[in-house]
């Protein structure tokens, strides 16, 4: 395997590590080659120090012994010569000495047992030399400031290169204990940065596993991490707003499906009824037609008849109206045609309208027609509105009295319908300008729960208000107030 690979899958090894080895091998990496370094250092500065003893050593017992040899040189006295260099003997680390004269003669010598046999032919130039295994001292032996004579020591390195192991031994061993306390220290240290990445880590799988983002992870004591866990925090806090937003979405996504399906099956009932009953007036009058008993059969009857089928008629026609009404309305269709508006005559002509109603119902109907000042509203939308109180007042009062008041003042008008029934419980109360919205039980009233939407979209678009007093089994008033003009903005505008 090539260096570079190597380097590589080292690299990516300390990549794929966990945070706890990585902190661990940096800790390391960093306190060993820091204490190589100091321990290298260290072993250069010994080395150079034991050489500068050994040299001042060596040279000092050269220079003693040159200084006693001048006699022995000068006189050619061997003899007196070897006994000085004799006295070497006592230092061990002495390998060799010579004596050389003025032509480079040796005089005299000491040599040990093991080490070289000869005397070199001529002592070195320099003062001293250092080779691989000893080392060289050349100090001239002087009379009178003459040199008579050179002597040679040569002393082996034994005792430095032991005192240098030794020393190097140590540091070695320090550095070991050194490592050994960084190890220590590194292990203790490294849960500090790990342990909250942990915890991070622990809090977003649990998070993940559960799906419930309203966990949040603890706070950090370091800077860096607590920004972390605040960002990590604040991404949770979005997940869970945006999950909740999803949440109220879909359940009106849902309710939105609900309501439709209630609709159509209500819209369906509701339309299918008046068809009925209008096929089974068609059926007869088609049988006595067939049968030519159309003559036979009595007046008063066929009238009736044909007065239901009307009505049935008119029925129809006004869900149709009322649902082409609400998309009128959610499209923004809505316009209003203003024109002077008498109240009273709208009044006469909605009790009108729903005269068959009111003799089934069997209500009374009391009237208090007040103020004369006709309002610039559309006629037929205001006969609409009033249409459906008269009609809701009528369908849910019970057969009790039933009253319809107006008044005017300076500038609007007040028509309120007042009756005796059921009355709305104070919850259904808020809905029910909503479309489609319905209290009464769809099995005693039919209806599809769009009259009070509509009257009030139509009030609001000429500026007024519709407000509802009621309370469950006493009774309801529903109060309008018109402006007596539209204002020019909300003349025909978009009413959504
Ligand atoms: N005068 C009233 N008395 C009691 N309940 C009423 C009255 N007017 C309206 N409501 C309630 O309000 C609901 C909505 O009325 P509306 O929009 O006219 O729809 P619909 O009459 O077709 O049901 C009705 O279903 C009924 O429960
Ligand atoms: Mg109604």
């Amino acid at each position: 395997m090539k260096p570079l690979q190597i380097t590589a899958r080292i690299s990516q090894r300390f990549q794929q590590a966990t945070i706890r080895s990585k902190i661990i091998v940096l800790i390391m990496g960093t306190v060993l080659v820091a204490l190589f370094l100091a321990g290298v250092a260290l072993l250069v500065d010994d080395v150079l120090r034991e050489r500068r003893r050994l040299v001042a050593n060596v040279m000092g017992v050269a220079q003693v012994i040159s200084s006693n040899s001048t006699a022995a040189v000068t006189f050619r006295d061997k003899n007196a010569l070897n006994e000085i260099l004799a006295s070497l003997a006592r230092r061990p680390n002495i390998l060799m000495a010579c004596v050389y004269d003025s032509s480079l003669k040796v005089l005299g010598s000491f040599t040990r047992p093991q080490a070289l046999a000869f005397c070199p032919p001529s002592p070195s130039d320099q003062v001293y030399e250092f080779s691989w295994d000893n080392f060289t001292v050349s100090e001239p032996i002087l009379l009178e400031n003459t040199r008579i004579g050179t002597l040679l020591i040569i002393s082996d390195l034994r005792e430095m290169r032991e005192a240098v192991l030794v020393h190097a031994l140590i540091t070695l061993f320090t550095i070991f204990l050194a490592a050994l306390a960084a190890f220590w220290l590194s292990r203790r240290i490294e849960h500090f940065v790990s342990d909250p990445l942990h915890e991070l880590a622990r809090t977003a799988r649990v998070i993940s596993e559960k799906g419930d983002y309203s966990i949040r992870a603890e706070k950090a004591s370091d800077a860096e991490m607590s920004l972390l866990i605040e960002a990590f925090n604040h991404m949770l806090a979005r997940v869970e707003e945006q999950n909740q937003e999803h949440e109220r979405l879909l359940q009106e996504a849902q309710n939105a499906v609900r309501v439709r399906d209630e609709f159509l099956s209500i819209a369906s009932h509701e339309l299918r009824t008046p068809l009925t009953s209008l096929r089974g007036g068609m059926e007869l009058i088609h049988r006595l037609v067939d049968k030519d008993l159309i003559s036979t059969y009595p007046r008063q009857r066929l009238l009736k008849l044909l007065a239901t089928n009307d009505q049935e008629f008119t029925r129809f026609s006004r869900l149709v109206d009322d649902l082409l009404d609400v998309t009128r309305i959610s499209s923004g269709h809505l316009t209003l045609r203003p024109e002077l508006v008498d109240l009273k005559q709208v009044v006469h002509k909605v009790l009108r309208q729903l005269q068959t109603e009111i003799n089934v119902s069997r209500s009374s109907i009391a009237l208090d027609l007040k103020g004369r000042e006709p309002g610039m509203w559309d006629r037929f939308r205001i006969e609409q509105v009033l249409l459906n109180l008269v009609s809701n007042a009528v369908k849910y009062g019970g057969g009790n009295a039933i009253t319809i008041a107006t008044r005017t003042d300076e500038d609007s008008a007040v028509i309120s319908v007042q009756d005796h029934g059921i009355g709305i419980s104070a919850n259904d109360q808020i809905n029910l300008f909503q479309r489609f919205a319905r209290a009464a039980s769809s099995r005693h009233f039919g209806g599809l729960g769009l009259g009070l939407y509509i009257s009030r979209q139509i009030v609001e678009a000429h500026g007024g208000k519709i407000q509802i007093s009621s309370s469950l089994g006493e009774g309801t008033t529903i109060t309008v107030e018109l402006p007596l003009r539209v204002a020019e903005r909300d003349r025909g505008r978009d009413s959504a």
